[in-house]
């Protein structure tokens, strides 16, 4: 028997290239906890009863996927997501009223700190001899705003975190909530705005050690990792409103892309952006519909993410709606 496809459920790809994908990956590190968490969070912010906003849970996957080259790791391949796109929209679906698991990678932006400066220990308190820690004063609303609306989601139970760094562990994590997440039907929602790499070395072929430079250039081939979308919507979570993101740095394919991505893998929208435009504008792509989404430039502090969610949750409502009286 091939080996056991690590994490959950008795689930078994029908998809030979994604079960090879699952059976060949490193273990996920503290899988029980993690669906020990994601078990609890589910329970507390889910019930049958009622189809109110409260009951809906939204996976926000945001920052990019790292490629090991080595088992124990020295170089990988990365890619440039800061992960402010998933950490926006977390914050206004956390205002829409949903429950949110934030799937992110570690080290990038976090919901509530992205008004902060980056190293906000050492630019935000000043620390005078004897007395106690204090916010200065120039910094002192923005990180009261960043404290009590982080304070609230988490007290509220509203807001659960879980990072990633390497692409085994994001597509088990990925995996996981989507099978847990089954159960809320049509009231989950995947928002998956992660960077996730196109092409990764298969562990078994991998190297132990860190590669050795004096061997000259180094010449690798990298597997293909397998698309995920279609086995969300048709095996893990079959009944989830379900958006992917399409990026491209030519804009003249970006569109037809996008397209493409929504028809073949049964996505509900696909959010096309632009890698130099991506915090301007983005253009949601529906089955029948084109919808350009600005930020708007004349309000200070604005971002595109805020009507984005707008829009996202109107729709999610309709799909609700519709699979209720289907
Ligand atoms: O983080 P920021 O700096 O704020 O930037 C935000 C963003 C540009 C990263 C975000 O808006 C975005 O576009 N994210 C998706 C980027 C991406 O990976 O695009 P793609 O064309 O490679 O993949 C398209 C979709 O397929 C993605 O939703 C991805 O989750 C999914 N995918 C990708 C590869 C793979 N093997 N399996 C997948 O399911």
């Amino acid at each position: 028997m091939a080996a056991a496809n690590h994490i959950e459920e008795l689930y078994v790809a029908s998809d030979p290239k994604i079960k090879e994908f699952f059976d060949s990956a490193p273990p996920l590190q503290d899988a029980a906890d993690i669906k020990a968490k994601l078990n609890e969070f589910i329970q507390r912010n889910f019930s049958t009863s009622g189809d109110g906003k409260a009951n809906r849970i939204v996976c926000v996957t945001s920052g990019g996927t790292t490629v090991p080259l080595e088992k124990r790791c020295v170089r990988y391949i990365d890619n440039f997501s800061s992960g402010h796109r998933g950490a926006a929209s977390t914050e206004y679906f956390l205002k829409s009223g949903y429950s949110v698991i934030f799937l992110y990678r570690r080290g990038t932006c976090q919901p509530f700190c992205r008004d902060l400066p980056e190293n906000a220990l050492l630019e935000c308190l000043t620390y005078n001899n004897g007395s106690n820690l204090q916010v200065d004063q120039k910094s002192a609303d923005v990180v009261k705003r960043a404290i009590t609306e982080h304070q609230a989601a988490v007290a509220g139970g509203s807001l659960l975190k879980l990072p990633f760094t390497t692409i085994f562990e994001y597509l088990q994590m990925l995996q996981l909530v989507a099978l847990l997440l089954r159960r809320v039907g049509p009231s989950a929602m995947f928002y998956l705005a992660a960077a996730v790499s196109d092409f990764y070395v298969p562990w078994e072929s991998m190297t132990m050690h860190k590669i050795q430079s004096g061997s000259g250039p180094l010449d690798m081939q990298l597997a293909q990792v397998p698309k995920m979308l279609s086995v969300v919507r048709t095996e893990w979570a079959p009944l989830a409103f379900c958006i992917s993101f399409k990026l491209e740095t030519d804009k003249d394919i970006l569109l037809e892309k996008a397209g493409m991505a929504l028809k073949k893998y049964g996505m509900h929208m696909v959010v096309a952006n632009e890698l130099l435009t991506r915090k301007e504008e983005v253009i949601v792509v529906l089955l029948n519909d084109k919808i350009s989404v600005r930020r708007e430039k004349s309000e200070a502090g604005a971002d595109v993410e805020n009507p984005l969610i707008k829009l996202i949750v109107e729709r999610h409502s309709e799909y609700i709606t519709a699979s209720s009286s289907a």
